[in-house]
Formats: structure tokens, sequence, C-alpha cells
């Protein structure tokens, strides 16, 4: 396909390297809630949000959200979008290209003077990774009123809380439960979003449409073992914290292998005092455990913390678990499936349905909207990664199917 047929993919990929410009880096991308670089990506998008014919601005929770009324003011809307801030070290597609896909989507439609039956809100969510603060999918879940005010409290690695991180970001954390829609308001919430995963690839196919959600739990987990001095303490006397989350980072890989669609990491450790002569006192680490299904996934959370017990006790070490997010699975609707589906046949694709396994927006929506998502391939599934990559064409694709699908979009 020649760039002249790219209507639409040149711009997304620019305007994705405009956001990646957004980071507290040096080299390379990370891009957390509420911080400077949140605000510099939310003026951009806010600006090509303009630019496409919305009303656009932020909501008291620190989200950018772009109105395009339908052919008469206040009508129900179709909710687009996905998230703006990043991993650690990040791809500049994860999250990103679901907001800018979408602002594009609106851009044609408002180029074209083409008014639909529905309104079309575009979200760009100001935290679904969960870098800064101990919690997840805070932007998403206020809009689908699923943000408990207490959550507001969290505070991050420099005791700030998401409170005072709203109000140093210019925003009224007062107005956060009016974030929240009615379900009146609300036709649908469909996300475009990289597929982060190998099977597009696989498939030779630039889109695919996704079935369902796997469910997440994270914990935070607190060893307390003894500092002692690394040359006096014979072996057979420590109580040594990071010998006992050794045990459990490959208790948590055996629990977790061999089983279809279950997957657990420890993504996160700090050791305690970390000086290279001190027996590690005390061990920070976090666990991510995901699955298919509700229940694989609680069982292996389960025996992840017989696990630690018995690990602990054997050690002398002690130990704190605790919950810091649990979003089960989430299914998407086949009617909006099917939606999806002929709207990528119609760009002469076959429609392929897989599984994601990474989280998603989408997982908030569960209890005000239906939700769907499309995927886009990305080149050997690679993400949370700087060498994420996604080609132009699929970009392009992305839009032009996601474009189809508002144009036909048959409301339940
Ligand atoms: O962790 C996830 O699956 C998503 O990237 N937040
Ligand atoms: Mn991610
Ligand atoms: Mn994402």
């Amino acid at each position: 396909m020649t760039a002249g047929a790219l209507a639409f993919g040149p711009e997304v990929m620019a305007w994705a390297d405009a956001l990646a410009a957004c980071t507290e880096q040096e080299e390379g991308l990370t891009r957390v809630f509420l911080s400077p670089e949140h605000k510099a990506a939310a003026e951009l998008v806010l600006g090509w949000m303009a630019e496409a014919g919305m009303t656009a601005g932020y909501d008291a929770i620190g989200n950018v959200v772009g109105r395009y009324e339908g052919a008469r003011p206040g009508l129900p809307a179709l909710l687009l979008g996905s998230h703006l801030d990043t991993v650690r070290d990040a791809g500049r597609y994860d999250g990103m290209l679901g907001v800018i896909s979408a602002i594009a989507c609106v851009k044609a439609l408002n180029q074209a003077g083409e008014r639909l039956p529905f309104a079309i809100e575009v979200l760009g969510f100001g935290d679904e990774e969960g870098v800064r603060f101990p919690s997840t999918l805070m932007g998403s879940r206020a809009v689908a009123g699923a943000l408990d005010p207490a959550e507001l409290e969290v505070r991050d690695a420099e005791e700030t809380s998401v409170r005072e991180a709203l109000r140093a970001f210019g925003l009224d954390p007062a107005g956060v439960p009016a974030v929240a829609r009615r379900a009146e308001q609300v036709l649908a919430y469909v996300e475009l979003h990289i597929e982060q995963g190998p099977v597009l690839e696989a498939e030779g196919l630039p889109v695919g449409i996704v079935t369902s959600i796997a469910g997440a739990v994270r914990c935070g987990v607190r060893l307390g073992g003894m500092a002692g001095h690394a040359g006096t303490v014979p072996m057979g006397l420590r109580q040594d914290a990071l010998v006992a989350a050794a045990e459990i980072v490959l208790a948590v890989e055996r629990r977790c292998s061999g089983i279809d669609g279950l997957v657990g990491t420890v993504g996160r450790m700090a050791v305690l005092p970390g000086a290279i002569n001190v027996i590690p006192g005390a061990v920070e680490l976090s666990l991510d455990i995901r699955a298919g299904e509700d229940s694989v996934c609680e069982a292996a959370v389960a025996d992840v913390m017989a696990a630690i017990e018995e690990v602990c006790a054997r050690r002398g070490v002690t130990h704190e678990t605790e919950r810091i997010h649990e979003g089960g699975c989430c299914a998407c609707a086949p009617w909006l499936m099917e939606q999806l589906e002929a709207a990528v046949r119609a760009q002469g694709i076959r429609p392929l349905r897989l599984l994601s396994g990474a989280g998603h927006d989408a997982m908030a929506f569960g209890g005000l909207a239906d939700v769907a998502m499309l995927f886009v391939r990305c080149t050997g599934g690679i993400s949370h990664n700087p060498a994420e990559s996604i080609t132009v064409e699929d970009a392009d694709m992305g839009v032009r199917v996601l474009l189809q699908f508002i144009r036909d979009f048959q409301p339940k």
C-alpha cells in the first residue's frame, strides 16, 4: 500500500512520537499520573481534540475528555479512548494509540461534516498503569463510577497523596465524584490498543477483536529478616530477607508455569538497607498474577500466599502482604464484537478473535456499559519495552476499522 493511500497512519505515528517526548527520562519514555509530563502530553492531546472539532478539557481526576456532538446536542455517547500514562521505560503506543486513533476518527468525521445519531467522547485516561500510586485504572474507574473516594488518600513514594497531586495539577478533588457517567449517557465503551502479544503477527493480521480481558491480582509483600554484618554472621544463623524473597520468586514461577492463560510476575523488588556488606534485613516485592478465569487466578494467589508463609516460617522471616489491585476477567460484549468484525471484514481482513492477557481501561466499565476492544498488531508482540513498535500501515488500518465501526455503529 503506497503512503498516498495512508490517510491516517502518518499523522497517528507523528502524534505518538510527539507524545513520546513528554517523558521524565533523559533517554526513553516514562510518564506517570499527574506529573509535569502528564500535563505536557495532555495539553498536546487537548489541542488535537480541538482541531478535530471536539470540545475538550480535563475532568476532575485528570483525564482529558473530548466530546463530538451528534446530530443534536446532548445525545448519549459512544465512549472511545485509552490511557496516556506509561510504565517505566515504556513503548510509545501502549495506551496512546487508542487515544490518538480515536481522535483521528473524529477528525475525519468532522472534516466530512458528518454528525451521527449519537455523540462521541474520546477519553485519555491519566492512570491505567498504576506506576505512581498503589492503585490502577483510577481515571477510567472514576468515569465508570467505580472509584472509592478513599483512594484519593493513597500516597506515592514521596508520600504525596492523589488528592494533593490533583491539586498540584490544578484540579479540584471535590469534583471527582461528578466525573462518573450515568448509564443513560453511555452507549458503549470501545478501546483500540496494541495487542502486546504475538498472535496477530503470527496470523499475519493487522487487527483483531478481543473476546475477554484476563483478570489480575496485584499484591505488595514486605519481608522482615535481620540485618547483620556480612562478614561475621554464620550462614546458618541468618534471617536473610533477600534469600527468602528469592525462594518466593521461584515459587511464583513454579506455580504459574504450565497452566494455559496463567502468568505470575515479580516486577519490582527493593532490598533494604541495600549495602554490599549488610545482610538484607527487609525486602519489598510486588506480585502480579493473572489468568483467563478468575478461579484459576485466585487459586494461584492462594498457593503463592501459602508458599510465602512456609518460606518465611522456615527462615525466621516475617511477612506482610497487601492486595493493591484485583480486577476480575472482563468479557467483551458479543453485539459489539460482531459490529467490530463487520468493520474488519469491510476492510477485506479476516476477523480473528483473541484473549487479552494484558489489562486495559475497558475492565473498569463493566458496571456502566458494554465494552469491546480492537487490537492492532505490534512487532514481535513486544510491549512495556522501548522496542515496542507498530507499522504506519497497521496504524492506518486501525483507524480505518474504528472509523468504519463508528459510522456503522448501531446502539443496542
Ligand atoms: O498491566 C497491564 O496489563 C496493563 O499494561 N496495565
Ligand atoms: Mn501497559
Ligand atoms: Mn495499555
